[in-house]
């Protein structure tokens, strides 16, 4: 798939050095794309949502911050690869903060029902069961919703494969050729 820089978008939100979140989604997005942009999401600021619902009427946040930038450019991408570690079942804080500046989005495209993007969902946690990554997966499928971007897998890494890259490569290598398929 022949892509130009600003079409495809990996959003990254381990606060962690050595983050295995980072290094999957690192790995997945150089094997799917020639190219791409990388967005760490703590090295932006972003102000948590204050509920005043401006957003409801003139489509805009009342904060001039770095979210506004970040959703107009998923905006204009047509993949994004988003990965996160699970915090307590959920993702972490500065994620969160920003998915909730994406109420905006929901106003404007609440009504649009044809997802015009596509996206991968990549999760780690220490712990292998299913309840575990439910909040997480549900946060971002919903952030994904509403920035009309259609999930074609969701890939989640746990325990015994983490910290050793060599094992998550090993892994993730069996999922390319079904994931280039569902790209199309
Ligand atoms: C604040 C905090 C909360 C965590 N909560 C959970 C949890 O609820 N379930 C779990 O399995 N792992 C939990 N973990 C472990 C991380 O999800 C796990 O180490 C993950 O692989 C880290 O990803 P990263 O390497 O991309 O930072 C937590 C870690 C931290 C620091």
């Amino acid at each position: 798939m022949e892509n130009q820089r600003n079409d495809v978008i990996l959003i990254t939100s381990s606060p962690r050095k050595k983050s295995n979140s980072t290094y999957a989604g690192k790995f997945i997005v150089k094997k799917l794309f020639s190219d791409y942009e990388i967005i760490n999401i703590n090295e932006y600021k972003i102000n948590n949502c204050n509920g005043c619902n401006r957003c409801k009427t003139f489509f805009k946040c009342i904060f001039n911050d770095d979210a506004g930038e970040i959703i107009n450019k998923i905006e204009n991408s047509k993949f994004v690869i988003l990965t996160s570690p699970i915090y307590f079942t959920g993702v972490p804080a500065k994620l969160k903060a920003f998915i909730d500046r994406n109420q905006v989005q929901w106003y404007k495209n609440k009504d649009k029902i044809k997802k015009d993007k596509k996206g991968i969902i990549i999760l780690t946690a220490d712990l292998k069961y299913k309840k575990n990554f439910l909040a997480a997966e549900s946060e971002i499928k919903s952030f994904f919703a509403v920035n009309k971007i259609k999930s074609i897998a969701i890939i989640k890494l746990s325990n015994k494969i983490l910290d050793n890259k060599s094992k998550i490569k090993i892994l993730l290598k069996k999922r390319i050729k079904k994931l280039r398929e569902k790209i199309g």
